[in-house]
Protein backbone atom coordinates (compact mmCIF):
# COMPACT_ATOMS: atom_id res chain seq x y z
CA UNK A 1 0.00 0.00 0.00
CA UNK A 2 1.07 3.96 -0.56
CA UNK A 3 1.69 5.93 2.35
CA UNK A 4 -1.11 6.07 4.85
CA UNK A 5 -3.01 8.67 5.48
CA UNK A 6 -2.71 9.14 9.32
CA UNK A 7 -3.84 10.57 12.70
CA UNK A 8 -2.86 14.31 13.50
CA UNK A 9 0.74 12.99 14.67
CA UNK A 10 2.96 12.29 11.37
CA UNK A 11 0.96 14.99 8.93
CA UNK A 12 3.77 16.06 6.67
CA UNK A 13 4.48 19.96 6.08
CA UNK A 14 1.40 20.28 3.27
CA UNK A 15 -1.72 17.89 3.63
CA UNK A 16 -4.35 17.66 1.18
CA UNK A 17 -6.64 17.74 3.64
CA UNK A 18 -6.57 18.07 7.64
CA UNK A 19 -9.80 17.36 9.96
CA UNK A 20 -9.59 18.17 13.17
CA UNK A 21 -11.90 17.24 16.04
CA UNK A 22 -14.89 17.81 14.03
CA UNK A 23 -18.07 17.87 15.52
CA UNK A 24 -22.02 18.76 14.14
CA UNK A 25 -25.32 18.23 14.67
CA UNK A 26 -28.61 18.49 12.27
CA UNK A 27 -31.04 21.11 13.85
CA UNK A 28 -33.08 17.99 14.99
CA UNK A 29 -30.26 17.92 17.70
CA UNK A 30 -29.41 14.08 15.64
CA UNK A 31 -25.31 14.08 16.07
CA UNK A 32 -23.97 13.27 12.62
CA UNK A 33 -19.82 13.54 13.64
CA UNK A 34 -17.75 13.23 16.62
CA UNK A 35 -14.49 13.76 17.38
CA UNK A 36 -13.88 13.35 13.63
CA UNK A 37 -9.93 13.57 12.73
CA UNK A 38 -7.89 12.20 9.98
CA UNK A 39 -5.61 13.91 7.52
CA UNK A 40 -4.86 12.26 3.64
CA UNK A 41 -1.19 13.65 3.63
CA UNK A 42 -0.59 13.21 0.01
CA UNK A 43 -2.36 12.99 -3.33
CA UNK A 44 -4.30 9.74 -3.93
CA UNK A 45 -7.71 7.86 -3.79
CA UNK A 46 -8.83 7.23 -0.45
CA UNK A 47 -12.15 5.31 0.57
CA UNK A 48 -14.52 5.40 3.32
CA UNK A 49 -17.18 2.64 4.57
CA UNK A 50 -19.65 2.34 7.02
CA UNK A 51 -23.03 1.70 7.38
CA UNK A 52 -26.11 3.86 7.04
CA UNK A 53 -26.92 6.84 8.48
CA UNK A 54 -22.82 6.68 10.27
CA UNK A 55 -22.16 10.19 9.39
CA UNK A 56 -20.10 9.89 5.63
CA UNK A 57 -21.77 12.41 3.58
CA UNK A 58 -21.93 14.57 5.95
CA UNK A 59 -19.00 14.62 6.12
CA UNK A 60 -17.86 15.68 3.13
CA UNK A 61 -20.70 18.29 3.12
CA UNK A 62 -18.38 19.48 5.31
CA UNK A 63 -14.90 19.49 3.70
CA UNK A 64 -17.29 20.99 0.36
CA UNK A 65 -17.94 24.29 2.45
CA UNK A 66 -21.63 23.07 1.88
CA UNK A 67 -22.31 23.00 5.98
CA UNK A 68 -20.57 24.90 8.71
CA UNK A 69 -18.86 22.59 11.68
CA UNK A 70 -20.05 22.98 15.35
CA UNK A 71 -16.74 22.02 16.60
CA UNK A 72 -13.19 21.35 15.06
CA UNK A 73 -11.20 22.31 12.69
CA UNK A 74 -11.25 22.07 9.04
CA UNK A 75 -7.18 22.53 6.83
CA UNK A 76 -8.65 22.21 3.05
CA UNK A 77 -5.45 23.91 1.34
CA UNK A 78 -7.27 22.46 -2.03
CA UNK A 79 -10.26 23.39 -3.80
CA UNK A 80 -13.20 20.74 -3.62
CA UNK A 81 -15.86 19.65 -5.66
CA UNK A 82 -18.53 17.35 -4.83
CA UNK A 83 -19.68 14.57 -7.08
CA UNK A 84 -22.94 12.98 -5.92
CA UNK A 85 -24.15 9.09 -6.15
CA UNK A 86 -26.54 10.57 -9.36
CA UNK A 87 -25.15 12.20 -11.82
CA UNK A 88 -28.52 14.08 -13.05
CA UNK A 89 -28.80 16.03 -9.64
CA UNK A 90 -25.66 17.67 -10.96
CA UNK A 91 -25.76 18.12 -14.93
CA UNK A 92 -27.55 20.85 -15.58
CA UNK A 93 -27.29 21.77 -19.49
CA UNK A 94 -28.22 19.97 -22.43
CA UNK A 95 -24.91 19.62 -24.02
CA UNK A 96 -21.98 18.06 -22.45
CA UNK A 97 -19.72 21.03 -23.95
CA UNK A 98 -22.26 23.49 -21.94
CA UNK A 99 -22.80 21.76 -18.96
CA UNK A 100 -18.45 21.49 -18.61
CA UNK A 101 -18.15 24.76 -19.45
CA UNK A 102 -20.46 25.70 -17.22
CA UNK A 103 -17.70 25.26 -14.94
CA UNK A 104 -14.96 26.68 -15.73
CA UNK A 105 -13.37 29.65 -14.10
CA UNK A 106 -14.40 33.18 -14.98
CA UNK A 107 -11.97 35.34 -16.99
CA UNK A 108 -10.84 32.72 -20.29
CA UNK A 109 -11.53 34.19 -23.80
CA UNK A 110 -13.82 31.91 -26.16
CA UNK A 111 -10.55 30.11 -27.96
CA UNK A 112 -9.47 29.11 -23.94
CA UNK A 113 -13.37 27.89 -22.51
CA UNK A 114 -12.96 25.76 -26.45
CA UNK A 115 -9.64 24.12 -25.08
CA UNK A 116 -10.37 23.88 -21.64
CA UNK A 117 -13.57 21.87 -22.38
CA UNK A 118 -12.10 19.73 -25.26
CA UNK A 119 -8.85 18.65 -22.43
CA UNK A 120 -11.08 18.19 -19.88
CA UNK A 121 -13.24 15.83 -21.74
CA UNK A 122 -10.62 14.18 -23.10
CA UNK A 123 -8.98 13.26 -19.30
CA UNK A 124 -12.48 11.57 -18.76
CA UNK A 125 -12.67 9.48 -21.85
CA UNK A 126 -15.33 11.81 -23.64
CA UNK A 127 -13.14 13.52 -26.52
CA UNK A 128 -15.77 14.28 -29.26
CA UNK A 129 -18.77 14.55 -27.23
CA UNK A 130 -18.49 18.22 -26.88
CA UNK A 131 -21.92 18.29 -28.60
CA UNK A 132 -23.42 14.60 -27.99
CA UNK A 133 -26.79 15.73 -25.96
CA UNK A 134 -26.79 14.92 -22.16
CA UNK A 135 -29.68 12.60 -22.28
CA UNK A 136 -28.32 10.58 -25.25
CA UNK A 137 -25.47 9.52 -22.56
CA UNK A 138 -25.19 6.18 -20.61
CA UNK A 139 -25.15 6.14 -17.14
CA UNK A 140 -21.08 6.00 -16.64
CA UNK A 141 -20.70 8.54 -19.20
CA UNK A 142 -23.10 10.60 -17.14
CA UNK A 143 -20.66 10.18 -14.32
CA UNK A 144 -17.45 10.53 -15.77
CA UNK A 145 -19.55 14.07 -17.50
CA UNK A 146 -19.85 15.32 -14.22
CA UNK A 147 -16.35 14.31 -12.80
CA UNK A 148 -15.13 16.34 -16.12
CA UNK A 149 -17.40 19.27 -14.54
CA UNK A 150 -15.08 19.17 -11.11
CA UNK A 151 -11.70 19.54 -12.97
CA UNK A 152 -13.26 21.87 -15.37
CA UNK A 153 -13.37 23.81 -12.02
CA UNK A 154 -9.86 23.51 -11.00
CA UNK A 155 -10.88 21.30 -8.24
CA UNK A 156 -8.01 18.91 -6.59
CA UNK A 157 -9.72 17.29 -4.43
CA UNK A 158 -12.98 15.41 -5.75
CA UNK A 159 -15.40 14.27 -2.87
CA UNK A 160 -17.20 11.68 -4.57
CA UNK A 161 -20.70 10.16 -2.36
CA UNK A 162 -21.17 6.74 -3.78
CA UNK A 163 -20.21 7.63 -7.43
CA UNK A 164 -21.02 3.77 -8.94
CA UNK A 165 -23.98 2.95 -7.05
CA UNK A 166 -25.54 3.08 -9.38
CA UNK A 167 -23.94 1.83 -12.39
CA UNK A 168 -23.01 -1.36 -13.67
CA UNK A 169 -19.95 -3.47 -13.18
CA UNK A 170 -18.50 -1.94 -16.59
CA UNK A 171 -19.10 1.17 -15.71
CA UNK A 172 -18.13 1.01 -12.06
CA UNK A 173 -15.09 0.12 -13.23
CA UNK A 174 -14.68 2.72 -15.69
CA UNK A 175 -15.45 5.77 -13.18
CA UNK A 176 -12.97 3.67 -10.76
CA UNK A 177 -9.63 3.37 -13.29
CA UNK A 178 -10.67 7.18 -14.54
CA UNK A 179 -10.20 8.29 -10.71
CA UNK A 180 -7.23 5.93 -9.43
CA UNK A 181 -5.15 7.59 -13.50
CA UNK A 182 -6.52 10.57 -12.22
CA UNK A 183 -4.52 10.13 -8.68
CA UNK A 184 -1.97 8.88 -10.21
CA UNK A 185 -0.73 10.70 -12.97
CA UNK A 186 2.43 12.76 -13.56
CA UNK A 187 1.45 16.02 -13.75
CA UNK A 188 -1.34 17.82 -11.15
CA UNK A 189 -2.48 14.10 -10.03
CA UNK A 190 -5.54 15.12 -7.89
CA UNK A 191 -6.53 13.71 -4.44
CA UNK A 192 -10.29 11.65 -4.06
CA UNK A 193 -12.15 11.00 -1.14
CA UNK A 194 -15.00 8.15 -2.12
CA UNK A 195 -17.75 6.82 -0.15
CA UNK A 196 -18.58 3.06 -1.22
CA UNK A 197 -21.00 0.38 0.12
CA UNK A 198 -19.65 -1.55 -2.95
CA UNK A 199 -16.63 -3.69 -0.68
CA UNK A 200 -14.90 -4.88 -3.67
CA UNK A 201 -13.83 -0.89 -4.22
CA UNK A 202 -11.57 -1.21 -1.58
CA UNK A 203 -8.92 -2.84 -3.60
CA UNK A 204 -8.34 -0.16 -6.06
CA UNK A 205 -7.81 2.75 -3.12
CA UNK A 206 -4.39 3.95 -1.41
CA UNK A 207 -6.01 3.30 1.96
CA UNK A 208 -9.63 3.21 3.65
CA UNK A 209 -11.11 3.78 6.87
CA UNK A 210 -14.55 2.70 8.47
CA UNK A 211 -16.91 5.41 9.63
CA UNK A 212 -18.55 4.31 12.75
CA UNK A 213 -21.37 6.61 14.78
CA UNK A 214 -19.44 9.80 13.26
CA UNK A 215 -15.92 8.97 13.78
CA UNK A 216 -13.06 7.22 11.61
CA UNK A 217 -11.61 4.50 12.86
CA UNK A 218 -7.55 3.72 11.27
CA UNK A 219 -6.55 3.98 7.60
CA UNK A 220 -5.40 0.37 6.31
CA UNK A 221 -4.67 -1.10 3.42
CA UNK A 222 -8.18 -1.63 1.30
CA UNK A 223 -8.23 -5.13 0.89
CA UNK A 224 -7.74 -6.27 4.16
CA UNK A 225 -10.52 -3.87 5.34
CA UNK A 226 -12.36 -5.33 2.66
CA UNK A 227 -11.39 -8.98 3.86
CA UNK A 228 -12.55 -8.10 7.33
CA UNK A 229 -15.46 -6.52 6.63
CA UNK A 230 -16.77 -9.37 4.50
CA UNK A 231 -15.48 -12.83 5.97
CA UNK A 232 -18.55 -14.90 4.86
CA UNK A 233 -18.61 -13.51 1.50
CA UNK A 234 -15.23 -15.70 1.33
CA UNK A 235 -13.42 -11.74 0.49
CA UNK A 236 -14.66 -11.11 -2.37
CA UNK A 237 -16.90 -8.43 -0.97
N1 LIG B 1 -30.69 16.94 5.98
C1 LIG B 1 -30.69 16.30 7.15
N2 LIG B 1 -31.45 16.74 8.17
C2 LIG B 1 -31.45 16.10 9.37
N3 LIG B 1 -30.69 15.02 9.64
C3 LIG B 1 -29.92 14.54 8.66
C4 LIG B 1 -29.88 15.15 7.37
N4 LIG B 1 -29.01 14.45 6.60
C5 LIG B 1 -28.54 13.45 7.37
N5 LIG B 1 -29.08 13.51 8.61
C6 LIG B 1 -28.79 12.59 9.73
O1 LIG B 1 -27.39 12.64 10.01
C7 LIG B 1 -26.88 11.34 10.30
C8 LIG B 1 -25.77 11.03 9.32
O2 LIG B 1 -26.33 10.95 8.00
P1 LIG B 1 -25.46 10.80 6.69
O3 LIG B 1 -26.37 11.02 5.55
O4 LIG B 1 -24.27 11.68 6.82
O5 LIG B 1 -25.00 9.28 6.78
P2 LIG B 1 -24.31 8.35 5.68
O6 LIG B 1 -23.20 7.67 6.39
O7 LIG B 1 -23.99 9.13 4.47
O8 LIG B 1 -25.45 7.27 5.38
P3 LIG B 1 -25.79 6.47 4.01
O9 LIG B 1 -24.79 5.35 3.95
O10 LIG B 1 -27.18 5.97 4.23
O11 LIG B 1 -25.70 7.41 2.87
C9 LIG B 1 -28.09 10.40 10.19
O12 LIG B 1 -28.58 10.20 11.50
C10 LIG B 1 -29.07 11.16 9.35
O13 LIG B 1 -30.41 10.81 9.66
MG1 LIG C 1 -24.62 9.04 2.47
Amino acid sequence: MAEAPSGLAGVGPQPCLVVDQLGFAWPSGQTALNHCSFSIPRPGLWMLVGGNGSGKSTLLRLIAGLLEPARGRLLRPLKPALVFQNPDHQLLLPSCGSDVELSLPAGLSRSQRLSSVEQVLAQVGLADFRQRPIHSLSGGQKQRLAIAGALASRAQLLLLDEPTALLDENSQREVLSLIRDLCRRAEAPISALWITHRLEELDWCDGAALMERGSIGPWQNGGDLRRRLSPLAGGKG
